[in-house]
């Protein structure tokens, strides 16, 4: 049977062979965890920001968007503390000269005990067959019990060490734990140094004293900074929020997992301003609309969950992810942050000017306080791919790959196949291509066998296919195939707009969130 780490595999190749992602400049032979997206993957990537933006900015009266530049004043990165604190800490191996998160490596570490205790089960459940009881087993069984323990404690070390940023301690965890590099197998290891992920670069030139400039790490700090210009030319009244979607970068020491981990990334933010004291209330209300947000797509209710943070940044009252489980395991996808008003005070501080929000009902100035959510783009695209990806085996020993998209986010939404290449039948399909090209996105095909068209669809996660006939010159009748039932209707060419439409259109995402 196919391991996980093979479908993931599949899925990347597939990604690259359909033209949704390829490897940055792929024919130098790439460039780390950088990735372009192809004819395919830029209009699923669009479909998702589409759905994302409006259901901030239609669905929300009193949430706007905004466009703000990637370079930003260098003291904006001083005051929210990336200057001195967006750090990820590394370690080297001495034998294979390979570059690792020490974080990370002992996050994976951690990951095995779990993994032994599932061993522990599976060897349970074949030794006590009907009567196994799951939960009575990890309970009461010593052996499990044993490494949960082990797990808790070097779960916590851990954690301690993270939070006092403490570099030696993270290194004596490794040394402790036997941690062995990957690649040599060995345990010799360098120091744990500190890393900033962000990447500068100079603005003007040199000449005159260039100026240092970061590309944003994410795109949150533009919004802060235009809060109060958006509040006061829009007349917005708090609560308010400010949508922006973005480029971001970050030059992460390990990236990993296809477009799981990038260095050149996009972001999905929105910064929601509310009253000091309310923000627990509104956090509550946005972990529970986002998650609605995504289940809505109909990938699969299980395969979310929420993690809510137990030790919060010092700038956080309250922060959850919500995760997805990838092929690789449950990985964050999407982060609700209760930020206080830590990121307005500092730009007040950082700035000297005074951006207070005046409450005409309190008749009172204030800093509001902020909930934020920050999705990645890249990895909504991930878990939309790897939750649509199927290898089905057919009636008579035939296979087709299938990506089961939701409709409103395939890249094409129908492709309309003459059965011949003769009889008028091609200029018949042309005149439908023709007419609905204005509302959905349409293919033409005409080559190879009609079966093989239909493949090619499926493989793009096409959702219908419209076949032009003989019949169809004669009564304007066509046949609709449903790419994941296979099921062939036989419709009027005049319902073809009405079908296709209730079926793709991003307000049929949006109808289910209200
Ligand atoms: N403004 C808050 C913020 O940026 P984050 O948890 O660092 O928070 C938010 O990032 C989201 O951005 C993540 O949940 C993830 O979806 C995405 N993201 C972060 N780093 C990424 C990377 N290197 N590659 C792809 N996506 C990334």
């Amino acid at each position: 049977m196919a391991t996980q780490d093979d479908v993931f595999k599949k899925i990347v190749s597939h990604a690259k062979e359909y033209g949704f992602v390829f490897p940055s400049s792929d024919i130098y032979d790439g460039l780390s965890a950088v990735y372009d997206y192809g004819q395919n993957g830029v209009e699923l990537k669009n479909n998702i920001k589409r759905y994302w933006w409006d259901a901030m900015t239609l669905l929300n009266e009193n949430i706007v968007g905004i466009d703000s530049a990637i370079f930003m004043h260098p003291t904006i990165w001083k005051a929210s503390g990336h200057v001195d604190a967006f750090n990820d800490p590394l370690i080297d191996n001495r034998d294979s000269k390979k570059r690792y998160r020490a974080d990370v490596l002992i996050e994976d570490h951690i990951a095995k005990y779990d993994d032994k205790i599932e061993k522990e089960v599976t060897k349970g459940r074949k030794r006590f067959k009907e009567s196994f009881d799951e939960s009575q087993f990890r309970a009461t069984n010593p052996r499990i019990l044993e490494i949960a323990a082990r797990r808790d404690a070097l779960h916590t070390r851990f954690s301690e060490a993270m939070n006092a940023a403490n570099l030696d301690e993270l290194r004596q965890i490794i040394i402790d734990e036997e941690i062995v590099c990957p690649v040599s197998g060995t345990k010799n290891w360098t120091e744990v140094r500190q890393f900033n992920l962000m990447f500068k670069t100079e603005m003007g030139s040199t000449a005159d004293g260039a100026m240092a400039v970061y590309l944003r790490p994410e795109t949150a700090q533009g919004i802060f900074v235009n809060y109060l210009n958006v509040q006061k030319t829009g007349r917005m009244r708090i609560p308010f929020g400010i949508a922006q979607i973005g480029k971001a970068f970050r030059n992460e020491i390990v990236a990993r997992q296809f477009i799981f981990r990038m260095r050149e990334f996009e972001q999905m933010e929105m910064q929601f301003f509310v009253r000091p004291g309310s923000e627990l209330e509104w956090f509550g209300k946005w972990k529970e609309t986002r998650m609605r947000w995504h289940k809505a797509l109909g990938l699969g209710d299980e395969k979310y969950r929420y993690h809510d943070h137990e030790k919060l940044a010092h700038y956080a009252n309250a922060a959850t992810d919500i995760e997805f489980r990838m092929p690789f395991g449950f990985k964050e996808v999407e982060g609700i942050h209760s930020r206080t008003d830590f990121d307005l005070s500092q730009h007040e501080k950082f700035s000297g000017k005074n951006i207070k929000y005046f409450d005409p009902e309190l008749n009172e100035s204030y800093v509001p306080y902020v909930i934020e959510t920050s999705i990645g783009v890249d990895r909504m695209f991930l878990t939309v791919l790897c939750s649509s990806y199927e290898e089905q085996s057919l009636e008579g020993g035939d296979t087709r790959v299938v990506l089961h998209l939701p409709a409103p986010l395939a890249p094409v939404k129908c492709a309309v196949m003459p059965l011949v290449r003769k009889d008028g039948l091609p200029d018949k399909a042309r005149e439908i291509v023709n007419d609905l090209k204005f509302d959905f996105a349409t293919h033409y095909d005409e080559k190879d066998s009609i079966g093989k068209r239909y493949r090619r669809q499926d493989a793009i996660g096409t959702p219908f296919c419209i076949t032009v006939d003989h019949q169809t010159l004669e009564d304007n009748t066509v046949t609709l195939r449903h790419r994941d039932s296979m099921e062939q209707q036989r419709v009027n060419i005049a319902d073809l707009h009405r079908l296709i439409h209730d079926n793709v259109s991003i307000n049929s995402l949006l109808r289910k969130l209200v």
